[in-house]
């Protein structure tokens, strides 16, 4: 809880995915934002043109844009979209470099101005970037977090409920995993209404939808060509700031840093975690079978090169 009583959430860039993450957080009435992004002019016109539509909309959360940090000063989340998106034919990859040095001196702002924020990274390469966030705000890790997992089993849950022909409401889903090409989609514990989905799809439409999934990112890239995904990567980024703000004790799919847990010592990797007011609770390690653990490994083995890189 922020000085005024009210809470607060930052959120960095001003582009698609921070606008609209903005947007979200103010309509679910879930704090006050600030936006800020370097583009002058920016934030400040689309926090101000949100603010004018609170009277139809009808909510009474304030947003202000702005182009400096002092207007973040204690948040109690913060939202890092900034940096740049793919283009068709990129990578996440071949984001690092320019998108390290843009993560690494937004974080050095963040942390002198709200020092016990939470902060949710959506900027890409997603694990790579949550190892930027931790180095340079000096946080404990239970309070830098990634997003990537709630999108990719958004995704994963979309397909499913589309190919079974149920309500997405009854599709529970969830995807271990670095945020790339070898995102683990775990189809054994994808549920509708508790019932296996091997229940009601063949194994083909199964394997199909772990594959779609696995490149659910491109896909939209191929189709916007200018930029990448925005609508579900705010509504998930939205999803675990709802679970923090207000201590639900969700499990929710992150990017953690993982101690131990499934092997791994030392490095971000998606896996499910209780999101609550402290950030990430608990880590819930899954017993995998041979075949999953493999694929984990691979995953593992891509995030490490990525870090290395940095
Ligand atoms: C995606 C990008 C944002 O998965 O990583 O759409």
């Amino acid at each position: 809880m922020n000085r005024s009583g009210r809470r607060k959430v930052t959120v960095v860039g001003a582009g698609f995915v921070g606008a609209t993450a903005a947007q979200r957080i103010i309509e679910k009435g879930l704090a006050d934002v600030v936006m800020v992004d370097i583009a002058e002019g920016i934030p400040q016109g689309k926090a101000l043109d949100m603010m004018e539509s609170a009277p139809v909309e009808g909510f009474d959360m304030a947003i202000v844009g702005s182009n400096n940090y002092e207007a973040t000063a204690d948040s109690d989340v913060v939202v890092v979209t900034a940096g740049l998106p793919r283009k068709p034919g990129m990578s996440r990859d071949d984001l690092l470099k320019t998108n390290a040095g843009i993560v690494g001196s937004v974080c050095e702002q963040i942390a002198k101005y709200s020092p016990e924020a939470i902060l949710i990274i959506v900027s890409n390469p997603l694990d790579a970037m949550c190892h930027v966030a931790l180095k340079a705000t000096g946080f404990p890790s239970k309070r830098v977090i990634g997003m990537a997992g709630v999108l990719d089993s958004a995704r994963m849950r979309h397909f499913i409920a589309d190919a079974a022909k149920v309500s997405v409401k009854n599709v529970q889903a969830f995807v271990l995993g670095g945020h790339g090409d070898t995102m683990v989609p775990l189809m054994r514990y994808a549920t509708i209404s508790g019932i296996p989905v091997d229940r009601f799809l063949d194994k083909a439409t199964i394997d199909a939808i772990a594959d779609r999934t696995r490149n659910g990112g491109i896909e939209i890239v191929n189709y916007l060509k200018t930029g990448s995904a925005y609508y579900a990567p705010s509504s998930s980024a939205v999803e675990m700031v709802d679970a923090i703000l207000n201590d639900r004790k969700e499990l929710l799919p992150c990017a953690v840093l993982l101690n131990g847990e499934y092997g791994v010592k030392d490095l971000y990797l998606g896996v499910l975690a209780k999101l609550g007011k402290d950030g990430v609770e608990q880590v819930i390690q899954l017993e995998l079978l041979p075949e999953e653990q493999a694929n984990l490994e691979v995953s593992i083995a891509a995030v490490k090169e990525l870090v290395t890189k940095l």
